[in-house]
């Protein structure tokens, strides 16, 4: 398949472009564009046939739900019921925006998208492009992100290039997205609201607005435990884990820096490629290997942005063995985190 490469210029779509994305998406083919978190990859999300196309696009396991991205919040009410108070809240405050909510789907919505299912998940992105895709292309489009299965999520066209490129009808080129982390999703199913993946609207967002949430069980497993299933499917597959061997170092940011030097000079002298994630604040201190800040730890946004382009970058170079800095704390360090130790199989080295 020859896919169609738009780069849209400052962001926006021209009337033309818009046109041919909706049509592609409306007869029933993949559009990828980009959102405020990841890049999506995009089909009709009430056309069974065409969220098959996603799974097939992604290599996707096909038990592994999609979320509908709507462009109207009244919109929830064509595809979901049994809305709650809190449902309707939280739209209010945080849509447009990295909210995904789970709520009961109407029949409307076909099995294979919702992986079987009963259950949807909805999502009202903030950025204006893909709210424009959404509305023009007939209002309900499912969206995983844009990355072949088992790879980090793409924060850039490029990424999205790199994996899709021939398997799908068109790729929109956004430039780089401004979150770089994919949505928190919060199931609304239960009576106590449950936070099924953590991301930029945090659990304090939330209560703020909705009073006590819980988080699942598998989002603050520090270790991978088969006896917890997570509620969302996706994060029970085999999560994106580096070519090379990775490794975070917490604790006092000195001897961190000490004990990644000391583990880098050992490794590159022993004929290894190795890799270092670092910060803007310490890349200078590094010695030894492919040195990458991921953003200013001062500004917990910028290494949220950052992350997966670094991990891309690590495979792309074939690093053997990977150092990283780690990122507790602040408003994001749960979600960064979240996909940090994923990547790292959980192997934490603490430094005091
Ligand atoms: O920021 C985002 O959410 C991005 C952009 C493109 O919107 N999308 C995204 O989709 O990250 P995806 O498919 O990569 O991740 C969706 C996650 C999966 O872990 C899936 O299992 C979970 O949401 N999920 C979807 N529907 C669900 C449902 N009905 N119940 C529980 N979990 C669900
Ligand atoms: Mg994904």
């Amino acid at each position: 398949m020859k896919t169609i490469i738009i780069h849209a210029k400052n962001g926006r779509l021209s009337d033309e472009e818009l046109e041919m994305a909706a049509k592609i998406i409306k007869s029933g083919g993949l559009v990828a564009f980009p959102t405020e978190t990841v890049y999506g990859l995009g089909a009709d999300a009430l056309n069974p046939e065409a969220s098959r196309k996603i799974y097939e696009a992604k290599g996707r396991p096909s038990d592994n739900p999609l979320i509908v991205h709507i462009a109207d919040p009244n919109h929830i009410e064509y595809i979901s019921k049994d809305i709650t108070d809190k449902a309707y809240k939280l739209a209010e405050v945080f849509w447009p925006g990295p909210l995904t909510m789970i709520l009961a789907k109407k029949d409307i919505v076909p099995l294979s998208t919702t992986g079987g299912l009963d259950t949807v998940a909805i999502r009202l992105p903030a950025d204006r492009t893909a709210r424009d895709i959404i509305r023009c292309s007939g209002g309900f489009i499912a969206a995983p992100s844009a990355n072949i299965s088992g790879k980090p999520s793409p924060t850039r066209a490029e990424h999205v290039i790199d994996d899709l490129d021939g398997k799908v009808d068109m790729i929109i080129d956004g430039g780089k997205t401004t979150l770089g982390l994919e949505s928190t999703i919060i199931d609304l199913t239960p009576d106590k609201p449950v936070i099924l993946r953590p991301g930029c609207i945090t659990k304090t967002m939330l209560e703020n607005v909705i009073g006590k949430v819980e988080y699942d069980e598998a989002v603050l497993g520090k270790h991978p435990d088969d006896s917890i299933r997570p509620k969302a499917p996706g994060m029970k597959y085999r999560h994106y884990a580096p070519e090379g061997n990775l490794t975070l170092y917490e604790g006092d940011m000195r001897r961190v820096v000490e004990e990644i030097n000391k583990k880098a000079e050992e490794f590159i002298r022993a004929g290894k490629r190795v890799g270092v994630i670092a910060t803007e604040e310490t890349k200078d201190l590094y010695k030894y290997g492919e040195v990458k800040s991921v953003g200013k730890r001062e500004d917990e946004d910028s290494i949220a942005a950052g992350l997966y382009a670094v991990l891309r970058d690590f495979d792309e170079m074939h690093a053997e063995y990977i150092f990283s800095e780690s990122f507790f704390g602040g408003n994001l360090g749960q979600a960064i985190m979240n996909r940090l130790l994923k990547a790292a199989g959980y192997r934490v080295v603490r430094v005091d």
